[in-house]
């Protein structure tokens, strides 16, 4: 979270470093601020608030000068005032940061020991008065920066900035990520490439513990050990137009229509032109020597993991367990022999994430990962990645990459049913078939929007709502509940259909919309009777099912939403719109910040 960007460049930076934190905001939305050095001088904007904020305030005040840093900020230490807000500076020396300083209170008593106070409540603070305690001390910029690195703790990405050097930024990671582009007779560090895309698309990735000394004509990159190490620049395809809202009146309208494109695009790049296989990369896995599946992840992708354990127990037999990376890190849980690890993370920068893999590296006979961003710590540190292929998700609610994450998981269970002769040829051949015409059934189902609409305008006005699903409709169920609260603000929680009895359903009464995801599959029936407990307690049910589930289950429910027929395997990803066409209806009735809701950042690199 926070998105950083650094350029030592030609021309005037200010406009450069805006249009970089535009494409980092999604790290967080927070503040906003940049620093530049002009003629030798350093200078620095700030604004609370989202970017534009910034932006307004370079018109009235504008910031000149080739050389500079910048950062939109999710605020960890301290509130969102600008005084918190970054870039921050002591003396001769500004910084922006990504990630979080555990040590930063015994660095501050360190300091506070020689006499120099602090202004802010932030870790980073502490960062830029070291340095310049440094500088004081009759150290150069880059010794002063790193004698600073070399007392930090936690996770970080870096940019310093000193005044009096226009030709020097120092850039450096640990635990969160960091790429440097390379342009013509410029340089450029940020949080990710896709801020850099407008400038360049040469990308270097620091490693863990790199430090990079910037000059517009070098690069030196030093690593943890302290050597001088060569890495490698890649070009990154990354389109740089596809930031836009393509006539959407918000990213995440424009995502969830997008699904049927990027879901057909996603299929075509692992099923083989013939049909006839599942084309995993590189060599692939060999299901047949893993006896168990360990999975952790967070949020909606944690979700699509629970998903994918109904499909890898039922379709391939293998046994599975998922947790939230975040509790898995530290519950040092026995990773057993013939164990594949899969970690499934949209950004491929989820701190938790991250050290869940890590954890697994050493121990289990294989790491998968399912990313949206091939050059993602995540993925680059798997041994296998499957890339979902989503194209850029810009809004905060994870949409498109949600579908894509379980369509690449169901090809892997498929696979691995295959693979162990659970599924003939045949079984296996059909499974592809049906898997090839769920772009066009999505199609079809994106006609259900104005239904959905007018119900999430009624559901807009509620305190709280259920979901229940059962099967592999209950990872759902919690997915619709997130997409709702994180985006509505309204409370929601779901439970397996089967628990409502256990408790919760305590809670409904005349005022509770109670969401039902349930196609008429095996245990439809079921649902259908826990459904019917909750009418009996005057819950408004909201049924969302298929034309065979209305004909039969369709009495007394308050609203009935009917999705096309679909091959119950595939149902867990087609029945995700009608739970985003509601939470994004709802969210849009109630006028809050549909892509950027408040406390929010896509991308989560602290713990
Ligand atoms: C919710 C959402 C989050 C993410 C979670 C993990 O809409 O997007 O819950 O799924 O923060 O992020 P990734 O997938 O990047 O690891």
């Amino acid at each position: 979270m926070c998105g950083i960007v650094g350029i030592l460049g030609q021309h005037e930076v200010a406009p450069m470093l805006v249009e970089a934190l535009k494409r980092l905001e999604y790290r967080g939305y927070d503040s906003a601020g940049i620093a530049t050095v002009n003629e030798g001088v350093l200078g620095r904007r700030r604004a609370i608030g989202k970017l534009v904020n910034l932006s307004d305030l370079l018109v009235h005040e504008p910031l000149a000068g080739k050389s500079g840093i910048g950062h939109t900020r999710w605020a960890t230490h301290g509130a969102p005032t600008l005084v918190n807000t970054h870039p921050h500076r002591a003396g001769a020396v500004a910084v922006v940061h990504n990630g979080i300083i555990e040590n930063y209170r015994d660095l501050r008593a360190e300091l506070a020991e020689v006499g120099i106070a602090y202004q802010t409540e932030t870790d980073t603070e502490t960062v830029a008065l070291l340095a310049q305690h440094h500088l004081e001390s009759g150290m150069s910029p880059i010794e002063a920066a790193r004698a600073t690195l070399a007392k930090l703790e936690g996770a970080y990405a870096l940019a310093f900035l000193f005044d009096g050097e226009p030709d020097l930024m120092i850039a450096a990671r640990k635990g969160s990520p960091l790429a440097i582009g390379h342009g013509e007779g410029e340089v450029y560090v940020g949080s990710d490439a896709i801020a850099l895309a407008p400038m360049t698309d040469r990308i270097t990735y620091l490693e863990e513990g790199d430090c990079a000394i910037l000059s517009r004509s070098e690069v030196t990159i030093i690593d943890a050990d302290g050597q001088t190490v060569q890495r490698e620049a890649r070009t990154i395809r990354i389109d740089a137009a596809r930031i836009d809202k393509a006539g959407h009146k918000h990213f995440m309208s424009k995502e969830i229509a997008e699904q049927p494109t990027v879901i057909s695009e996603t299929l075509a790049s692992y099923i083989a032109p013939d049909a006839s296989d599942i084309i995993l990369p590189g060599d692939g896995i060999d299901f047949a020597s893993i006896n168990r599946i360990t999975m952790a992840s967070c949020g909606t992708a944690y979700y699509a993991c629970l998903t994918a354990k109904y499909w890898f127990e039922q379709l391939a037999g293998l046994p599975v367990e998922v947790d939230f990376a975040s509790e898995f890190r530290y519950r040092t849980p026995p990773v057993t022999e013939g164990t594949a690890a899969l970690f499934v993370s949209q950004s491929g920068e989820t701190a938790d994430t991250l050290a869940a893999l890590r954890y697994c590296a050493p121990l289990a006979q294989t790491i998968l990962a399912v990313t949206n961003v091939p050059e993602s710590s995540i993925a680059r540190e798997s041994d296998l990645n499957m890339p979902i292929h989503a194209g850029v998700e810009i809004g905060v609610a994870s949409t498109k990459a949600f579908t894509c994450q379980l369509t690449v998981l169901l090809l892997l269970a498929l696979k691995a049913a295959h693979a162990r002769g659970r599924l003939t040829d045949e079984g296996f051949k059909a499974k592809l078939a049906s898997l090839r015409s769920l772009p066009a059934t999505f199609n079809q189902a994106m006609s259900i929007e104005e239904t959905v609409r007018g119900v999430a305008l009624r559901i807009s006005q509620s305190r709280d709502v259920l979901f229940l699903g059962r099967g592999r409709m209950f990872p759902l169920a919690l997915e619709g509940a997130l997409k709702l609260k994180e985006i509505s603000y309204i409370h929601a929680e779901a439970y397996a259909s089967g628990e409502l009895k256990h408790g919760p359903i305590a809670l409904v009464d005349e005022q509770m919309p109670v969401v039902v995801i349930a196609p008429r599959d095996a245990l439809f029936d079921k649902t259908v009777s826990n459904m019917q407990e909750v009418m009996a307690r005057g819950g408004k049910v909201i049924l969302i099912t298929d034309a065979a589930g209305a004909k039969t289950a369709s009495d007394g429910v308050w609203q009935t939403i009917i999705m096309p027929d679909i091959d119950d395997d595939l149902a867990p990803i087609l029945y995700a719109i009608p739970v985003q066409f509601l939470a994004y209806h709802a969210a849009v009735a109630k006028g809050t910040d549909v892509d950027q809701p408040r406390n929010l950042a896509k991308s989560v690199t602290v713990e």
